[in-house]
């Protein structure tokens, strides 16, 4: 069990990605606080609770760990992972659209931080996992409030890996390419069919986030070279590289990224990483 006893919260876990996270964090022993505005789609295991709440309330981030502290004294992990999707161009933004976004997207991240960091540093550190997109780094037509949040998901992500790396508190963002869930099922057939033409395997991913946020989260803080060393992201195989669809290519990356730290810490990370994006 890799994350016996960890307590975590995973935010927008009642479908798609963010459910395959929690339930795969339990599996590995974890105790896990299931948020989301909407009900499961599916029952909770052994070891979820559900907090129902707006990730951009902060009333809801103080019931979930106030809830957390007084029952387990502490938290491990949390793996800011709702969000929305909105596909209006820019001189199509309705501004109340485009500031629901900020807030979902962008906001309830700082939201979720601000929540469990202060608890973190008291008890010596934490893992935090914020849910960013190929789309924060890299453009497609359309969907301008995605873009905008996803990218500063991304750079509040380094930013606060900066801030905290001294208090061994790891702060990664996962960056995934087009993978079938719910939020898929919403896109403008044009637009899906213009992102596998630029997908290599030319179809979408399964939600198998899971194995990689769970590499991150047990990582230990010297086995967090991998993910700090490529400034604290981590990308999946279609996202910001997305022609590299073979495991030859991430082993590639991973020596790549070994050469600037080659510290033993950074060689099992870059394995395990590649394990888990494969396995
Ligand atoms: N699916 C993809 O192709 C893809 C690609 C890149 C990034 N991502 C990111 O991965 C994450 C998960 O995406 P998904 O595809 O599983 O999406 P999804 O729409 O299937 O699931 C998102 C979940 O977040 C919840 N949610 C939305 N707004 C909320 C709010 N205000 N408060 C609480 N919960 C809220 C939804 O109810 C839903 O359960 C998101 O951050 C998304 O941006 C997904």
């Amino acid at each position: 069990m890799k994350l016996k006893d960890k307590i975590s919260i995973v935010t927008g876990a009642a479908q798609g990605i963010g459910r395959g996270i929690a339930d795969r964090f339990v599996k590995e022993g974890a105790f896990v606080a299931v948020s989301d505005y909407k009900e499961p789609r599916t029952k909770l295991l052994s070891g979820q609770q559900f907090f129902q709440g707006d990730v951009s309330d902060p009333a809801l981030w103080i019931r979930i760990t106030s809830r957390l502290l007084e029952e387990h004294g502490q938290i491990h992990v949390l793996v800011n992972n709702a969000a929305i999707i909105q596909h209006a161009r820019v001189h199509e933004v309705q501004l109340e659209d485009w500031n629901r976004a900020l807030a979902v997207n962008l906001t309830s991240v700082m939201l979720g931080m601000r929540a469990v960091i202060p608890g973190m540093l008291t008890n010596g550190g934490g893992s935090i996992i914020n849910l960013s997109s190929i789309w924060g780094s890299v453009a497609a037509p359309g969907a301008a409030s995605y873009h905008a949040t996803k990218a500063g998901v991304a750079h509040l992500t380094k930013n606060a890996a900066v801030t905290y790396a001294k208090n061994n508190i790891r702060v990664n963002a996962i960056h995934p390419g087009a993978i079938h869930t719910p939020m898929m099922e919403e896109m403008p057939k044009d637009t899906l069919a213009w992102v596998i033409s630029q997908t290599p395997e030319g179809r979408t991913g399964n939600p198998r986030i899971s194995p990689l946020a769970l590499s991150i989260s047990q990582a230990t803080r010297q086995r967090s070279s991998l993910a700090r060393s490529c400034g604290s992201t981590v990308a999946t195989p279609r996202s910001e590289h997305q022609h590299w669809t073979k495991r030859e290519s991430w082993e590639c990356y991973a020596s790549r990224l070994l050469r600037r730290s080659p510290n033993k810490g950074g060689r099992l990370k870059a394995d395990s990483c590649i394990r888990g994006f494969w396995n």
